[in-house]
C-alpha cells in the first residue's frame, strides 16, 4: 500500500501536495500544529477521494515529541514530504532571540531531528523516499535573509550527506531547492511574477520529483542559473552590493 507522510500539511504548498498524492491513491498521514485546519483538509480530501487519512498534531520544534510521534504512526510511510518551514523578517530574527531560534529550529534542527528518526527506520527496512523542501536562499548568505538561508543551507547539506549514505541501502532523498512561491510565507515580498510559482504548480512538481526519485531539484530552471551567478560573485564585490 502506498503511504505518504506530510510534515507541515497545513502549509499552502503542503495542502496541494496532499491533494496531489490523494489523486494518485496514496494513503495519507498529515501533520501540523493546528488540529482544526488538519481536520478541514482531511474532510475536504475525503469528500473527493476514497482514501484513508490520519491526522497528527506535531510541532517540529518540540524535539522530545519526535520519537513518540513516529512510533504512534499506524503505518510507516513509504514516502515522506518535509514541508514545514518558518521565515521571519530578517531584522526581527536578528533582534529577537526567540525569532532567531524559531527560524533555526523549524528549518534545521527540528527537521534533522525528525528526518533522522524516519531515515533510520527506512534504512532498516531497506526502502523509502524522503522529499524535503529547502530553499535557494540557502545557496549564498544574502543580507536580506541570511538567518533563514543559513538554516536551509544546513538542511541542504544534511540531505546531501544522507542521500549518499542511504543510496546503497535502497532509501532515496530528494532535495527541493525551492524559489519563490505565492504563499503565506512570501506575502508582502517583492516577487517577480515570471519567476514565482503558484502553490498548486509547485506542489505537483514536488510530488513528481519525489516519485521520480530526483536528487536535487530546481522547480524553475532560471533559478539554477540565477543562483549560480550569485554563488560565484567574489566576496569583495558581494559585500558591496545593495541589499537584495
Ligand atoms: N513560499 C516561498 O516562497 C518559499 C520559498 C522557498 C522555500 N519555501 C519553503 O517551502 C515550505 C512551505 O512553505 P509555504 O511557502 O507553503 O509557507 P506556509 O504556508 O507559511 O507554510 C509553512 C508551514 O510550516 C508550518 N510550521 C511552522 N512552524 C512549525 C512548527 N514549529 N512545527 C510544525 N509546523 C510548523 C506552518 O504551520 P501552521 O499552519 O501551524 O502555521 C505552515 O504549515 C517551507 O519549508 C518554506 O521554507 C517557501
Amino acid at each position: 500500500m502506498k503511504h505518504a507522510l506530510i510534515i507541515g500539511a497545513t502549509s499552502d504548498i503542503g495542502i496541494h501536495i496532499a491533494e496531489s498524492l490523494a489523486k494518485r491513491g496514496f494513503l495519507l498521514s498529515l501533520t501540523g500544529r493546528n488540529k482544526q485546519k488538519l481536520n478541514e483538509i482531511k474532510t475536504k480530501l475525503k469528500s473527493k477521494y476514497s482514501i484513508s487519512i490520519e491526522t497528527y498534531e506535531l510541532d517540529v520544534t518540540n524535539f522530545s515529541s519526535h520519537s513518540k510521534f513516529y512510533q504512534s504512526l499506524k503505518d510507516k510511510p513509504s514516502i515522506v514530504f518535509f514541508v514545514a518551514g518558518y521565515y521571519e523578517d530578517q531584522k526581527k530574527a536578528r533582534e529577537d532571540q526567540t525569532e532567531l531560534l524559531k527560524t533555526i529550529h523549524t528549518n534545521y534542527t527540528g527537521a534533522l531531528s525528525l528526518l533522522n528518526i524516519i531515515s533510520l527506520d527506512m534504512e532498516e527496512k531497506g526502502v523509502g523516499t524522503i522529499v524535503a523542501i529547502s530553499s535557494v536562499a540557502g545557496i549564498r548568505g544574502r543580507q536580506m535573509n541570511y538567518i533563514y538561508g543559513s538554516a536551509k543551507a544546513g538542511l541542504t547539506t544534511y540531505l546531501s550527506g544522507l542521500r549518499s549514505l542511504l543510496f546503497a541501502k535502497g532509501v532515496h532523498i530528494s532535495t527541493i531547492q525551492l524559489g519563490p512561491v505565492y504563499t503565506k510565507m512570501s506575502e508582502g515580498h517583492n516577487l517577480i511574477p515570471w519567476l514565482t510559482l503558484q502553490p498548486e504548480v509547485a506542489a505537483e512538481l514536488i510530488v513528481k520529483a519525489g516519485l521520480e526519485k530526483k536528487d536535487l531539484v530546481y522547480l524553475r530552471w532560471p533559478w539554477r542559473f540565477i543562483m549560480e551567478i550569485i554563488r560565484i560573485i567574489p566576496e569583495w564585490i558581494f559585500k558591496r552590493l545593495p541589499p537584495f
